[in-house]
């Protein structure tokens, strides 16, 4: 099968149950997709299937073939942030961190369909990723400075 990960194609046989969680994390070291729950309860492994926000360790990647997926590391770089990324920083809305790429990439989605987000709007499409140190304040307020390009 095929699919594309953060612009590129790959190809893989994996087995029938491999989650798209492990495949990103334990075949292709893309290690940003965090496993926290591992059962769909706290969107740390969220990426974007096609666009929308999906948990990772409930997708199986063989259900992906012909997709595509972007994680956070197709989200920016070190050198090149997203302003997502930026304004996380300038917020200070992250602690342990271990929430935060799956923040990110539902904050993206989010923005894509919607690049002016009220409060309520950001809190309710990241209401799907729980962050246990409580950042959520923070979160909201980065996401609508990215959102007003500061
Ligand atoms: S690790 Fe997937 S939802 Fe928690
Ligand atoms: S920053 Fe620690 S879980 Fe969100």
């Amino acid at each position: 099968m095929d699919l594309t990960i953060n612009g590129r194609t790959v190809s893989a046989t994996p087995a029938g149950d491999v989650t798209l969680l492990d495949f990103l994390r334990d075949t292709l070291a893309l290690t940003g997709t965090k496993r926290v729950c591992d059962r769909g309860e706290c969107g740390a492994c969220t990426v974007l299937l096609d666009g929308a926000p999906t948990y990772s360790c409930l997708t199986l990647v063989n259900g992906c073939a012909g997709r595509a997926v972007e994680t956070i590391e197709g989200l920016g770089t070190t050198e090149a942030p997203h302003a997502l990324q930026r304004a996380f920083v300038a917020e200070d809305a992250a602690q342990c961190g271990f929430c935060t790429p799956g923040q990110l990439m539902a904050a993206a989605a989010l923005l894509a369909r919607n690049p002016d987000p009220s409060e309520q709007e950001v809190a309710h499409a990241l209401s799907g990723n729980l962050c246990r140190c409580g950042t959520y304040p923070k979160i909201v307020r980065a996401v609508r400075r990215a959102a007003a390009g500061r």
